[in-house]
């Protein structure tokens, strides 16, 4: 199995993760540098999306073009942090559907446990995104793809804005066929769980609730 990582160097997204990473960057700049990242990743994520050819007409003739369907794609954003991927993904892809998963981490074994979890009907037609911003210990995110593999989706991608070397292991040990797109593969962990050199609670700075 593939174990696949697909690291987005573009300049853009490098650009914009260097602010966001910076402690002295606000919540509202963190917020809209989240939206314009995601746009860029959600482009990137679905560069090779299965496409049809459909019939149209241009003012001047007929013609076979090709699209992709919108309505098959689901975002699966892992609450609350992946609710911030949510904005800009939806200006990429505005047919795609959302689904929720609420997991919470354990503070004493770091386990992930569910209290949440709704998915658009059809899943098995569906391919879908999930979205978490850190991919820190894994643990969350394979307990995700554990339960979204339960539905039995065409297929699935993960994508973050920051993981690590420990993240990716787990994560890939437990689900080698989901691939993984992010912009930057960081140092490693600390005693906290939080992947360093990071940029800190994903989920307190979108929403500034630190
Ligand atoms: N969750 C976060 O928001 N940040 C980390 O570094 C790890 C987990």
């Amino acid at each position: 199995m593939s174990r696949d990582v697909h690291v987005i160097d573009h300049p853009l997204v490098q650009h914009k993760l260097t602010l966001m990473r910076r402690k002295d960057t606000s919540t509202k700049s963190f917020r809209e540098l989240v939206q314009e990242l995601s746009a860029l990743l959600a482009y990137e994520i679905t560069r090779d999306m299965p496409m049809q050819e459909i019939d149209i007409e241009t003012p001047l003739e007929k013609m076979k073009s090709r699209v992709i369907d919108g309505k098959k794609v689901v975002l699966a954003s892992i609450l609350r942090a992946g609710n911030g991927f949510l904005d800009g993904m939806l200006q990429v892809i505005p047919g795609a559907r959302v689904g929720h998963i609420g997991l919470y981490r354990d503070p004493a074994t770091l386990q992930a446990v569910e209290y949440y979890f709704k998915m658009p009907h059809d899943m098995h037609e569906r391919d879908v995104i999930v979205l978490d911003p850190m991919l820190a210990t894994g643990n969350s995110a394979v307990s995700a793809v554990d339960r979204i593999k339960k539905t039995g989706p065409r297929s699935i991608r993960f994508v973050c804005l920051v993981t690590c070397p420990e993240g990716l292991k787990t994560f890939h040990d437990a689900h080698p066929d989901v691939p993984v797109y992010t912009p930057a593969v960081d140092r490693g962990l600390n005693d906290h769980g939080y992947i360093v050199p990071g940029l800190g609670d994903a989920g307190d700075r979108i929403f500034g609730t630190k």
